[in-house]
């Protein structure tokens, strides 16, 4: 069954449209990369799937059903900034979501319910490699733990569909490389369903099975606002060669240099390790 169907969907934010007459099938178990120049609504997007952001027209499916309207325990989301609170520990940021759930005023729990959420969140830290970090403030750990730190919590709930909002963005190329390991892991072993934007071309042949390139296909320079992107490309991955990815590279201005023989090298890599 489609995990996520997308069908006719419109956005606007009063007179701009943002999107327009984007429509999506997405099985349970994809890890589908979504790229597109600055602006052109992906984050939205990834915001209408979260259920932040309703759709001014069109529908949102999730297991044939409409999409709730508000983010819930089925869908975890990290964005590019560090969502996680700087006066608690690592551990204590993890838990907090179960704690909010569970007791909203106080925002903490006691005895065996305590117990029970401790635990969990320290399979979500030893899932992300920080387990030894459990008891360290934000400011304490680097980018990349923080990172880390954000997909632990997101995680916490056993959600089915992961949404990842340039989560690397701000991370070096070395640590970079770490944590495409580490995502890939989860998303295998965890049967999850990914949506992950990047700014980055490589990384979205990559990581993915699926590209989507979001880019307007009709623009009035003189009422911007007056007609929105939606999906121009859609490329099951391992499909890809130098021509396309130029095209693609093209039309969403990015100023990367083709490197597909890199990425098959990779994907092969990844595909003999696991
Ligand atoms: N809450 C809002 N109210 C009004 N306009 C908004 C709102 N959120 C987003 N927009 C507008 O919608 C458009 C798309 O924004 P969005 O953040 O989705 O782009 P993006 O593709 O994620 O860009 P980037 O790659 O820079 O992150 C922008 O013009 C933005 O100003
Ligand atoms: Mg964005």
């Amino acid at each position: 069954m489609s995990a996520v169907q997308v069908r006719q969907l419109w956005k606007a934010y009063g007179d701009d449209v943002v999107l327009e007459n984007v429509n999506l099938e997405v099985r349970s178990g994809d890890f589908v990369t979504i790229v597109g120049a600055s602006g052109c609504g992906k984050t939205t997007f990834l915001r209408m799937l979260l259920g932040e952001e309703a759709p001014s027209r069109g529908e949102l499916l999730m297991d044939g059903r409409t999409m709730p309207g508000e983010p819930g325990p089925d869908r975890g989301v990290v964005f590019q900034k560090y969502s996680v609170f700087p006066h608690l520990t690592a551990l204590r940021n993890v838990m907090l979501g179960e704690e909010l759930a569970r007791s909203p005023l106080l925002g903490r729990l006691f005895g065996g319910a305590r117990r029970r959420a401790r635990d969990k969140a320290m399979e979500m830290l030893e899932a992300v490699g920080l387990e030894q970090a459990a008891g360290k403030y934000p400011a304490e750990l680097s980018g990349g733990m923080q990172q880390r730190l954000a997909i632990a919590q997101a995680l916490m709930k056993n959600p089915k569909i992961l949404l990842l909002d340039e989560p690397f963005g701000a991370l070096d190329p070395g640590i970079r490389k770490d944590m495409h390991g580490l995502i890939l892991d989860l998303w295998r072993r965890r049967g999850l369903t990914v949506f992950m934007i990047t700014h980055d071309l490589k990384e979205g042949f990559y990581l993915g099975t699926r590209l989507l390139v979001f880019d307007k296909v009709r623009d009035d320079p003189q009422a911007p606002g007056a007609y929105g992107a939606t999906i121009t490309y859609d490329i099951p991955l391992g499909e890809t060669d130098d021509g396309l990815y130029r095209e693609i590279r093209e039309s969403v201005g990015l100023p990367e240099e083709p490197d597909v023989a890199f990425i098959a090298e990779h994907r092969e890599i990844e595909e003999k390790s696991s």
